[in-house]
């Protein structure tokens, strides 16, 4: 991570903050506002301390590594579609059919060799430095605490490194992980991702699991960390295939998992099979607290380290934030490996304000009747695309996927109920809005087809339609139509919600020569004239099987559930920053914001 910092000096424009600050919500502030500039920068935070525990830290904290297109791609020292066209290649790679063909596989083969991961028994500069396990003392490391209403400090760039009960395969995943005390750490591997796969095998066996987590080295340790790779396959086969060069990993030294001999710092432990403690809550990266529940612990052997580690952080919470660039280049660079379950798919695009699941877009060279709806069904069941809650699949003529006006206008003319597919499928584990956890509804729109012949039949301005929908209910505040010159144009109403929606809904029905997609969302904390974080909003917010009405108009329920809508579970809030520390950052030059970048962003309550 040294090397790290010189090298962003120079080529990453980074921001160095000599001044001491908190761990708690000050440093996590900082990066979190500067990240959702334009052209924002990493920062290294030179003197990190804890205020209420009286700690100076003797290491600095680096952030927003990832904290733009242009710094991520050079990170990767290539553009990720160029990654793209690799991977895409080696899918295809044929047995050659004669020995001229054998001859021009050559480099593509031995470029192969760099893919495995190298072990060495030998200890690894992340070794230097070893802290017994009477010594372990995790408020020793810079570990932040991003929001307020957090269950505690989490590191949120830990490479967590396991392996399953015969040994026979490791795994790489980025998992936040929650200090408790001086030795215990919350594992958050959620219950569809590997390493919690291997914990059922331990489970069963009633054995202790070995866990290594690693923090910094190569950046791209930890976007492999991200990335959604088929479960039995270890992440540091694509570091490898990325870098050209094979990972070279060394043994833990108190257990059998290796790890990147050049990471900064290095946590060992085991994981108690029969241990679960209450996790969270966490601000998360859906922009919402995920709430408290119960997860493995790790109890920590050893902690080892360079001589002068650097603690490598991210924030999340409400887009856009780092995730966002990691995400593009997850993005781009698995697209070919989408492309064996759905051949004839050309480009999908996961917008950042649908934080990766909540909305996807796939453009497809439509072939024959319910191709859309075979591909909704083949994303709904493959790895962790079967998160995806909303799925729109256009035709190849659609414009840029990422031509956000362009492409909302596509749609919007070939938006016909008839072709709106709802059903129901597994969702992430983050999801807060199913009436049950992990298991919750899917809305598939197949808008490849032409524009559809009819458009809305009597329009009518804001105002006047404001008015004639506040005659029928006196809750509703706000209105504005969005793509008026469209098919379908959309009209969001903003309420007061004091009961469920499809009372309004139906109220609403006699309009229905003046509406063709009406969206609700709730009075608080929603701006009329803030698409970005409005479509952030709704799509967190439904649950296509509970929220949406198709007929005589389509009517969504973006606001927020109640026990009046059959909804049980405890409605999580958005992450919001703290005011007082906002302004005292304000104050003292560290940041530089204004009303209306805070209301842009929804960094504080309105
Ligand atoms: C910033 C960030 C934080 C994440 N935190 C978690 C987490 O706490 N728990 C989790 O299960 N996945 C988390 N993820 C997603 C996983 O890293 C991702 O699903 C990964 O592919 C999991 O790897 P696996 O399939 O090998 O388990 C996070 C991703 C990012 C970018």
């Amino acid at each position: 991570m040294n090397d790290v910092v010189e090298w962003l000096k120079e080529n990453g424009n980074l921001k160095i903050i000599d001044e001491p600050l908190d761990v708690e919500l000050e440093i996590p502030h900082i990066a979190y506002v500067e990240v959702k500039t334009d052209n924002s920068r990493p920062i290294l935070f030179t003197k990190p301390i804890n205020k209420a525990k009286g700690i100076e830290y003797d290491m600095p904290v680096l952030m927003n590594i990832f904290a733009n297109k242009e710094l991520t791609e050079k990170i990767f020292a290539k553009h990720p579609d160029s990654v793209a066209e690799g991977i895409d290649k080696l899918l295809k790679l044929k047995p050659p059919a004669g020995l001229m063909e054998k001859l021009k596989m050559i480099p593509e083969l031995i470029a192969l060799k760099n893919v495995f991961p190298k072990r060495s028994k030998k200890a690894g500069a992340c070794q230097q430095v070893v802290i017994e396990k009477k010594d372990v003392d995790l408020d020793k490391l810079p570990i932040l605490k991003t929001w307020d209403e957090d269950g505690g400090p989490f590191i949120t760039m830990g490479q967590v490194y396991t392996q399953s009960l015969d040994g026979g395969m490791q795994n790489l995943g980025m998992y936040r992980l929650q200090q408790y005390d001086k030795n215990h750490l919350g594992m958050h591997w959620q219950i569809h991702k590997d390493a919690s796969h291997f914990f059922d095998q331990y489970q069963k066996a009633g054995k202790k699991m070995p866990v290594t987590i690693a923090i910094g080295g190569d950046p791209l340790y930890i976007w492999c960390g991200q990335a959604p790779m088929p479960h039995g396959m270890f992440e540091m086969l694509l570091y490898g295939f990325v870098r050209g060069k094979n990972a070279q990993l060394v043994k833990s030294l108190t257990n059998d998992i290796y790890i990147p001999k050049d990471v900064d710092i290095v946590i060992e432990g085991f994981v108690d099979p029969e241990k679960m403690e209450i996790e969270g809550p966490f601000g998360d990266h859906t922009g919402y607290y995920t709430l408290k529940e119960p997860y493995p612990v790790m109890e920590i052997e050893t902690i080892t380290m360079k001589e002068k580690p650097v603690f490598q952080a991210t924030v999340v919470g409400k887009p856009p934030l780092e995730d966002k660039y990691m995400g593009w280049a997850t993005e781009r660079i698995f697209l070919p490996m989408l492309k064996p379950m759905a051949p004839d798919l050309i480009d999908y695009y996961m917008p950042e304000n649908g934080v990766f699941h909540n909305l996807i877009l796939g453009k497809m060279k439509t072939l024959y009747k319910g191709h859309a709806q075979q591909f909704m069904h083949a994303f709904w069941g493959v790895g962790q695309m079967s998160f995806v809650k909303h799925a729109i699949f256009v035709n190849e003529d659609a414009p840029e996927l990422s031509d956000d006006i362009a492409i909302t206008e596509y749609i919007l003319n070939r938006l016909d109920p008839e072709k709106i597919l709802i059903t129901q499928g597994i969702i992430d584990a983050l999801d807060h809005t199913a009436n049950e956890t992990l298991v919750g509804g899917k809305l598939g729109i197949d808008a490849t087809a032409k524009e559809v012949e009819s458009g809305l039949e009597s329009p009518l301005e804001d105002k006047e339609l404001l008015e004639k929908m506040q005659e029928l209910d006196g809750n509703i505040l706000e209105l504005k139509q969005y793509f008026t010159h469209t098919k379908n144009p959309i009209c969001l109403i903003i309420v007061n919600k004091t009961q469920s929606m499809q009372n309004i809904i139906a109220k609403l029905k006699v309009l229905k020569e003046h509406i063709k997609v009406l969206i609700i969302v709730d009075k608080k904390n929603n701006e009329i004239d803030n698409p970005y974080m409005l479509v952030w909003r709704v799509v967190n917010n439904i649950d296509a099987q509970r929220d949406i009405v198709l007929e005589p108009f389509i009517a969504v329920d973006g606001t927020n559930k109640t026990e009046d809508d059959g909804f049980n579970r405890e409605w999580p809030g958005d992450t919001f920053c703290t005011k007082e520390t906002l302004d005292s950052l304000q104050e003292r030059g560290l940041i530089d914001i204004d009303e209306k970048f805070i209301k842009k962003f929804g960094l504080l309550p309105f």
